[in-house]
Parts: structure tokens; C-alpha cells; sequence
């Protein structure tokens, strides 16, 4: 079985100034992976070093104290899910969760790639922290797999052993209860919660299931200290993020940058088209911002809250000139649809029915405005009923781009459309694989 291989646009990692300071892509290069003998050179010596001389309890408090959130689009703090597992007493599992399913995302594939030892660092860390057992980590391509092969042969004294797995090809197989099905060899399907998998995880253990990018910065903070993490970001949302930025922009790829960030300093980076349409923020559970949103937004939960966007795990696309933004989140909607795993009801029957309205929404037949009442009346019965986030995923696209788009829905109402071009919202034809 082999593993989709990525869209190389965005995958590699951008060096750029004026963003604040690179942490997970500081280092002398980033066009190959870090090899051992340069990570234990540039921080300082193997982590296993630092973690002698710190107990489990006192890491526990350096995270909790550093203010980490998860970086795997959720934002729980980091600590208090490493606290949760811990009050069971050693023994639980860390799983490293590299999935990345979403097709328009790379960032933790250029981090896999580029800095392996970072991410080894962190479940290195949150293993110590836990007394656990083992790790598991989920790599999103053929690339990130070999990186990180090479990169477990180069270490030595290894606190515990760690299982490469292959990540799953289904959009709702990165969530945590499907990474946890499909490496203990189950479909990658969510199952139903509780019980909460730090309680009850792999094969009944309790288990932390981290975002790679969590699990890279968590290595940091154990060598350098809460306080050196929090230096940078805001003060409720520390640290910095990595982002895949694509569309519309002369330099699309992976960008690190300070939470707190004006968006227009990112963007400007990046060189972007004046004329693009707008800006899809936090990927296809995300949110459009159109361009007089977006001076003075600011790049955290807090700042993009007013507009009712979120960074989510750090997914941003620019929709270039000539796109209609009703045709563009119509297809992904029924990709959404597709993708859901029809478990519960909202899965089943909403997101279809949210498909086949935005289809509405999106076509000339000057059905624009029913479809748009029934998309929001539908959105409400829809949310908080499933077992995972993936029907409210869609639900806030929904939302989003019936808010974003007025101009274009009246112009569709009477048989128009802007629309010249499908843009580049990357759409890969997966499938479910079977169990
Ligand atoms: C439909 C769906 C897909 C998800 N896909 C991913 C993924 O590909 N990678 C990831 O790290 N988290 C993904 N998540 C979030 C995970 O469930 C989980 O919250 C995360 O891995 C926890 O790590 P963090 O706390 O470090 O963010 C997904 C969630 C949902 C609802
Ligand atoms: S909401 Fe959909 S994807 Fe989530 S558990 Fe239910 S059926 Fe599965």
C-alpha cells in the first residue's frame, strides 16, 4: 500500500524574514532533513541528556506552564491533555500524528521531512512524561516516511521504541479515534466518544494523540523552558505555526511564523495577487475572509474570532481572480460529503443534502437565495449532532461562504456568475480503504 504523494507547490518550506523567529525551521538548511549529528550539534546534545535529570511530573508543568496548544487544528492545551493521561498512572501510549489528511495542507510533511528529530524529540518528551510503553508515528507520505526511517536508525539511545505507521488517505481518517483504529489495524473511521482517548485509547490504554507540530515544539520547550517558548506568539496563544499557503501567491509553501501575526504580513511574504477573490482561512473546516477583512486581522484563535475564522492547523488558500467562491466551496462541500464516514445521522444525510444545496447555490439557474435559506436552516439542525467535528467542519464552510459571498449569490440569483476558471483547491480523488 503506498502513500499519496503530496503537491510539491506547497510542500517545501519558505525562509523568510519580518515573520518573527523560525524555531521549527531554524537550522542551515532547508532543502534536506536535519541528520542527528547537526540537531545534537545546534540544540545542544541528544534530548534523552535533558530528560534524566527532569521527572515526568516536572515536564508535565513546563508544558502546562508554556501555553502550548495543539497544533492539529483543535488548539487544546497540550499540558492539561499530557495531565489527563498521566492521572492513570504510567503506562499510556503516545501516538504522533502526522495523518495530514487534508489534501491542502503540508506543513507537517515539510516538518517530518526537514526536521525529524524535532518531532522524534517531542514523543520522546511526552513519552518520558507519561511513563508510556511505546509510540506510534503517522507519516503522511512516502518522503516523510524514509526521512524519518533514516532519521530512528541515527538515534542511539532511544527512550522508547517508536512504530512507524502509514498514514490513512481518508479526509475523516486523521482524526484521533480513526488514527487510533486504523494502527491497531481497524478502518480509519472515528469511533464514537466517550470514552475520551486519554482514558481509553489503543487497545484500551489511555493515549495521547498529538499533531506532529505539537510534538516538535514540546521537544523545544523540554530543552529550552516555558518561558523561551512563550517569548514569542501572544500571551494566550504562545509560540509560533507553521502555515501552508497556496493559491494565489507568486511563493506558495510552508511558512513559520509568530501566532499573532497581521495576516497582511504573511501574505506580503508570499507575494500575492492583488486581484485574488479571497482568502480561505483554517482549510476546508475554515472560514473566507474577503480582502477588506483582512488588514489588521492578526493570525490566532483570538485575533480571527471577530471575523469567525480560526487558524485551525495553519491551512490558508488565496482564491485567485476570475474564481467563483460559491463554485469553489461547492466542490469542496461535496468532497466533505463524500469523505464523511456515514456513521451518524448529520454524516449520512446532512452533508449530502448540504452538497446538493450548495450545487443549487453555485449553479445559474436563479435558485441562489431558497438555496441559501435552506442551507442555513439545515446547518443549524446539523451542528454539534455528530460524533466527530467533521459535520460542523462543514456546517462553518457553509456558513462561512454564505456570509462571505453575498455579492455573488445575488449575481447567481439572476443567472450570472463570476466565475472564469476552477481555481487550484487541491481535490485528490481518495478513497475509503477498506477495512
Ligand atoms: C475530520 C477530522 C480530521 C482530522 N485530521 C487531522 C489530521 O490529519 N492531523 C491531525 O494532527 N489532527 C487531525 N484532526 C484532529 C485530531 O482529531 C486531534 O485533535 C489532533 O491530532 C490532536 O493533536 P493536537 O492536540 O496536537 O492538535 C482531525 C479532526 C477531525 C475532526
Ligand atoms: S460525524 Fe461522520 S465522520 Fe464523524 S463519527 Fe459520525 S459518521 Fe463518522
Amino acid at each position: 500500500m503506498s502513500i499519496a504523494t503530496r503537491d510539491l507547490t506547497r510542500a517545501f518550506a519558505r525562509p523568510r524574514s519580518g515573520l518573527g523567529p523560525q524555531r521549527l525551521l531554524a537550522g542551515p538548511k532547508l532543502g534536506s532533513g536535519e541528520s542527528w549529528d547537526e540537531h545534537c550539534a545546534r540544540l545542544d546534545g541528544p534530548i534523552s541528556d535533558r530528560l534524566r535529570r527532569v521527572p515526568p511530573d516536572r515536564l508535565i508543568e513546563a508544558v502546562r506552564r508554556s501555553g502550548l496548544r495543539g497544533r492539529g487544528g483543535g488548539g487544546f492545551p497540550a499540558g492539561d491533555k499530557l495531565l489527563a493521561a498521566r492521572r492513570h498512572g504510567s503506562g499510556a501510549v503516545v501516538v504522533g500524528n502526522g495523518s495530514e489528511t487534508e489534501p491542502a495542507a503540508a506543513k507537517d510533511e515539510v516538518l517530518l521531512r526537514l526536521r525529524p528529530h524535532l518531532v522524534l524529540d517531542g514523543l520522546e518528551v511526552a513519552a518520558r512524561a507519561l511513563g508510556a510503553r511505546g509510540a506510534f508515528l503517522v507519516a503522511p507520505s512516502p518522503a516523510a516516511w524514509d526521512s524519518v526511517t533514516e532519521a530512528l536508525a541515527e538515534r542511539a539511545d532511544r527512550h522508547v521504541p517508536v512504530q512507524l505507521i502509514e498514514g490513512p488517505r481518508n479526509f475523516v481518517g486523521g482524526e484521533e479515534t480513526a488514527v487510533i483504529r486504523w494502527i491497531e489495524g481497524g478502518p480509519a473511521l472515528p469511533r464514537f466518544q466517550p470514552p475520551r482517548v486519554v482514558d481509553r485509547g489503543w487497545r484500551g490504554l489511555p493515549t495521547v494523540v498529538q499533531n506532529v507540530e505539537t510534538l516538535a515544539h514540546l521537544g523545544l520547550i523540554a530543552r529550552l523552558g516555558p518561558e523561551w517558548f512563550a517569548a514569542v506568539g501572544t500571551e494566550a496563544e504562545p509560540g509560533t505555526m507553521l502555515i501552508t499557503l497556496s493559491g494565489a501567491v507568486e511563493r506558495p509553501g510552508v511558512y513559520e511564523v509568530a501566532i499573532g501575526l497581521e495576516l497582511t504580513k504573511l501574505l506580503g511574504a508570499a507575494g500575492p495577487d492583488p486581484k485574488a477573490v479571497a482568502l480561505l482561512v483554517g482549510g476546508y473546516f475554515g472560514s473566507w475572509l474577503r480582502a477588506p477583512q483582512i488588514p489588521g486581522a492578526r493570525l490566532s484563535r483570538a485575533g480571527l474570532a471577530p471575523l469567525a475564522a480560526s487558524p485551525g492547523a495553519g491551512v490558508m488558500h488565496l482564491l485567485p481572480p476570475g474564481s467563483c467562491g460559491l463554485r469553489e466551496s461547492h466542490r469542496v462541500v461535496d468532497w466533505l460529503a463524500q469523505q464523511g464516514a456515514r456513521q451518524c445521522g448529520p454524516c449520512a444525510h446532512g452533508l449530502p443534502a448540504l452538497a446538493e444545496a450548495m450545487g443549487r447555490l453555485a449553479g445559474h439557474r436563479g435558485q441562489a437565495s431558497e438555496a441559501g435559506a435552506q442551507l442555513r436552516r439545515w446547518s443549524d439542525q446539523i451542528e454539534g449532532r455528530g460524533a466527530c467535528r467533521h459535520p460542523d467542519g462543514a456546517v462553518n464552510l457553509v456558513r462561512s461562504t454564505l456570509a462571505a459571498f453575498g455579492d455573488e449569490i445575488e449575481l447567481h440569483e439572476r443567472g450570472g456568475c463570476s466565475g472564469t476558471r476552477l481555481s487550484n483547491l487541491p481535490l485528490p480523488p481518495w478513497e475509503l480503504r477498506p477495512a
